[in-house]
């Protein structure tokens, strides 16, 4: 597996740029993010855990920190109050709740929010980062019914030629009416974050489904030779941006927006330290 680290001091968090003068916060869409998407990140799904582990513990602990914030009715709450008063009732069922962590990578959100939830269906673009998750799962003991991932595309404008393919496969009732979708750190890889929040949206529960979204602020473009560079797209979200994508994707109500503890700091040899803040944003979807 090729390994395009040794002469760049950083990774795909940080450190990416076309080289080339977009605005602030804002670019062009290449078009060509899912080839150079899958590419990279099939390289990269071996070592994403390992090489990663600090900063994905980091983000695990800030995502469970929010577990009040995102505003999901969980499936465990009613047992923790019923424990707390002494009168928990092992035959009621536990509430159901899906989440459906989309970019799932190895699954970070999947493992995050697992306690909470009772079904994490991931989807990713790169077969690889599937199988790392699907691996991760079965080794946890969870059956596929509580978590498993599937290789696909659910952000492809109905133009491209994979579009009537990739919808067919998510069609079942099964990819629909959940509690929460969630996005971590794949928002600026996407070609069109907008369609990608409205197809994410469409598969929500109305009035009650949350969209949740954790992403880089608005950063400086940086060094183009980076391997990831040709997989970034955007350089950060703005809230107003943000926010402005919630609205329009119809999952806009009590939107909130959280800046997180967790700074991705790394040197480079050209620029000096680079700093890269992490949003959290939520809304639910609208009742129909
Ligand atoms: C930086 S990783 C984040 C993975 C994981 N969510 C995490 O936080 O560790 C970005 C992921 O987005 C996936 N990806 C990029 N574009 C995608 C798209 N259009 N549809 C689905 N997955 C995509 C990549 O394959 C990669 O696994």
């Amino acid at each position: 597996m090729a390994d395009h680290s040794h002469s760049h001091n950083h990774d795909q968090f940080h450190g990416h740029s076309h080289g080339h003068g977009h605005g602030h916060g804002h670019s062009h869409a290449h078009g060509n993010g899912e080839t150079q998407n899958r590419e990279y990140f099939n390289q990269q799904a071996s070592s994403y855990d390992s090489k990663h582990e600090k900063t994905l513990d980091q983000l695990i602990e800030e995502i469970r920190k929010r577990i009040d914030f995102i505003g999901v009715e969980w499936a465990d709450e009613e047992s923790s109050d019923e424990e707390e008063e002494g009168e928990k009732d092992d035959t009621k069922e536990k509430r159901e709740v899906r989440l459906l962590d989309y970019a799932c990578g190895t699954g970070l959100v999947s493992r995050a929010l697992a306690p909470y939830t009772t079904q994490c269906v991931g989807v990713d673009l790169s077969e690889n980062m599937v199988a790392t998750y699907n691996a991760r799962a079965a080794n946890q003991g969870l059956t596929p019914e509580e978590m498993h991932a599937h290789v696909g595309n659910l952000c492809l404008p109905t133009t491209s030629p994979s579009y009537s393919t990739q919808s067919q496969l998510f069609s079942s009732p099964d990819f629909y009416r959940f509690d929460l979708a969630a996005i971590c750190l794949g928002f600026h890889h996407f070609d069109d974050p907008p369609l990608a929040a409205r197809r994410l949206a469409e598969r929500l529960k109305p009035g009650s489904g949350v969209l949740m979204i954790l992403d880089f602020l608005p950063h400086e473009k940086m060094d183009a030779s980076h391997p990831a560079s040709d997989t970034v797209i955007h350089h950060g979200f703005s809230k107003e941006h943000i926010q402005k994508i919630f609205e329009d994707a119809g999952v806009g109500q009590d939107f909130g927006f959280e800046e997180l503890a967790v700074v991705f700091n790394k040197a480079t040899e050209t620029r000096g330290e680079m700093r890269r803040k992490i949003f959290m944003a939520r809304g639910t979807r609208k009742a129909e």
